[in-house]
C-alpha cells in the first residue's frame, strides 16, 4: 500500500461529448433555485428561530449567505476549470487526490441521501396541514412524527411513503425536464412572494423587540442549522456536461440562483419572526402556521399547498443527486460495480436506487428532521471545505486555466474556510460524533475496497 496512491489524481477528459448540450443560463439558474429552496425555509427556519436564534434568525441567514456565497464563487471557479459532471467529488479528485475525493463523495451521499429523507419530513408536515385544512383529514398521532414516546409518535408515515414514492419514480426513470422544473420554481417563488406580500402587513415590531433572546451564540447555532436552506446550489455544477458554453453559464448560474434564494430567505425570515412570536414557531409548517395564526386562513392554505408541491421537487433532485454520486463512485471503481448496473428496460441505476430507497425511507420515517438536517449540514460543509482547499491547490498548480476566478481570492478564500469550520462548530457534539463515525467507516471501506479497485490505476494519473 503506497501513501502516494491515496493522492492519485484523476485526469478528466473535458468535453467528452457524451451528452447533448441543451441547458442555458436560464435553465441553470432555475435548476439551482429548484434544488435550493425547500424544507430549509419552509420548515427549519421556524424551528431554528424558536429553539436557537429568536428574531436574530435573520442574522443567521446573513452569516450563512456570506459563507455559502463564497463557496458558490469557489464552485464557479472550479466548474469553469473543469466543466464536467460529478461536482465536488470530481473537483477534489482532480485537485487533491483520490482518498479525499472518496471522502467528499462519501459525504455527498449524506448530503443528497439524508437530505432527501430530511426534506421528506418537512414535506410531510405541510402535507398534513394541507389535508387537515382542506379535507378535515387527520392521521392518528402515532403516525405523525419520528419515534418519540413523550409525544406519542412512532413513525412519520407520510415522510416514509414520500421517500418510497420518490425512489420508485427514480427507478422507473424520471425525465428531469428543465421545463417542468421551471414551472415548479415559478410556483416556489410565487409561494414565497405571496407569503411576503400578505405577511408584511402583519409584522408587529413588538415581536422583534427581544431580537437576540439567546444572544450571539444562538445566532451561531441557528446558522449551523439553517445552512441547510442554502445547500443544493452545487446541483448546478453537476450538469456542466449538458450545458451550452459551460465556462460562462455554470459560474453565472451558480451565483444567480444563490443570489435570488438569499434575497428571498432574508426577507421571508424577517417577516416570519415579525408576524408571530418566535417562541411559537417550533412547528413543522412555520410559514403556513404564521399565516393561520394572524387569521388569514386562505393564504395559509395557499402556502401549505405551494410548499407541498415545491418541496417535492427538492426530494426528487436530491434523490437523483444521490443516485448519481453512487453511480460515479461505482463507475470509478470506488464502490462495487453492481451499484452502477443499469436496468435494461428503465435505463436507471436501479440497484443503487432501490437500496437507497429502503435505507432513506426508514431514516425519513423514524429520525427527526433536526437530527437529519444537522447530519446533512456537517457532511456538506465538509465537502465545501475540501473544495475550498481544492481551489487553492488548483491555483498553485497552474495546471488548468479557469475562465472565472474568485475575486479578492487572497481575502475571500481564507474567510470561506474559516466560516465553514466556524459554522460546522455550531453543530451539536452528537452530530460531530456521527460525522466522525461515518468518515471512519468511509476510510475503512476505502482501504478495504476502493483503494484496490480504483480505476485510477488503469488510467494515466499524476503522482
Ligand atoms: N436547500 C434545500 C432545502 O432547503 C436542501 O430543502
Amino acid at each position: 500500500m503506497l501513501w502516494r496512491d491515496f493522492f492519485r489524481k484523476k485526469c478528466y477528459a473535458v468535453n467528452e461529448g457524451r451528452f447533448p448540450r441543451k441547458l442555458g443560463l436560464f435553465d441553470l439558474t432555475f435548476l439551482g433555485i429548484g434544488a435550493i429552496i425547500g424544507a430549509g425555509i419552509f420548515v427549519i427556519t421556524g424551528q431554528a428561530a424558536a429553539l436557537y436564534a429568536g428574531p436574530g434568525i435573520v442574522l443567521s441567514f446573513l452569516l450563512g449567505a456570506v459563507a455559502i456565497g463564497i463557496s458558490a464563487l469557489v464552485y464557479a471557479e472550479l466548474s469553469s476549470a473543469y466543466p464536467i459532471s460529478g461536482s465536488a467529488y470530481s473537483y477534489t479528485y482532480a485537485t487533491i487526490g483520490e482518498i479525499i475525493a472518496w471522502l467528499v463523495g462519501w459525504n455527498l451521499l449524506v448530503e443528497y441521501g439524508v437530505a432527501t429523507a430530511a426534506v421528506a419530513t418537512g414535506w410531510s408536515g405541510y402535507l398534513r396541514t394541507f389535508l387537515e385544512q382542506n379535507f378535515g383529514f387527520t392521521l392518528p398521532v402515532f403516525l405523525t412524527g419520528a419515534y418519540n414516546p413523550a409525544k406519542g409518535t412512532v413513525v412519520d408515515l407520510f415522510a416514509l411513503l414520500g421517500v418510497v414514492a420518490v425512489f420508485l419514480l427514480l427507478t422507473i426513470g424520471i425525465k428531469e425536464s428543465a421545463t417542468v422544473n421551471s414551472l415548479i420554481v415559478i410556483l416556489k417563488i410565487a409561494t414565497l412572494l405571496t407569503f411576503l406580500f400578505f405577511g408584511i402587513k402583519y409584522v408587529d415590531f413588538k415581536n422583534l423587540e427581544n431580537f437576540l433572546p439567546y444572544g450571539w451564540t444562538g445566532v451561531w447555532h441557528a446558522a449551523s442549522l439553517i445552512i441547510f436552506a442554502y445547500l443544493g446550489f452545487d446541483a448546478v455544477s453537476t450538469v456542466a456536461e449538458e450545458t451550452k458554453n459551460p465556462t460562462r453559464n455554470v459560474p453565472l448560474g451558480l451565483i444567480l440562483s444563490l443570489g435570488v434564494s438569499t434575497l428571498l430567505y432574508m426577507s421571508v425570515s424577517f417577516v416570519l419572526v415579525g408576524m408571530v412570536n418566535y417562541k411559537e414557531l417550533n412547528v413543522p409548517d412555520a410559514l403556513a402556521f404564521a399565516m393561520f395564526k394572524v387569521g388569514n386562513k386562505g393564504v395559509a392554505n395557499l402556502i401549505a399547498t405551494g410548499a407541498v408541491i415545491t418541496i417535492t421537487s427538492v426530494m426528487l433532485v436530491m434523490g437523483l443527486g444521490f443516485t448519481r454520486i453512487i453511480y460515479a463512485l461505482s463507475r470509478d471503481g470506488l464502490l462495487p460495480k453492481k451499484l452502477s448496473a443499469v436496468h435494461s428496460k428503465f435505463k436507471t441505476p436501479y440497484i443503487s436506487t432501490l437500496t437507497g430507497g429502503v435505507i432513506l425511507s426508514l431514516l425519513a420515517g423514524f429520525v427527526p428532521l433536526k437530527v437529519l438536517a444537522e447530519l446533512v449540514n456537517i457532511g456538506t460543509l465538509f465537502a465545501y471545505f475540501m473544495v475550498g482547499i481544492g481551489v487553492i491547490l488548483l491555483r498553485r498548480s497552474g495546471d488548468v486555466a479557469p475562465t472565472f476566478r474568485v475575486p479578492y481570492a487572497k481575502l475571500l478564500l481564507p474567510i470561506n474556510l474559516f466560516l465553514l469550520i466556524f459554522i460546522m462548530g455550531g453543530l451539536p457534539k452528537e452530530t460531530w460524533i456521527r460525522f466522525f463515525l461515518w468518515n471512519a467507516l468511509g476510510i475503512f471501506l476505502y482501504l478495504l475496497y476502493g483503494y484496490r479497485n480504483s480505476r485510477a490505476q488503469e488510467r494515466s494519473y499524476e503522482q
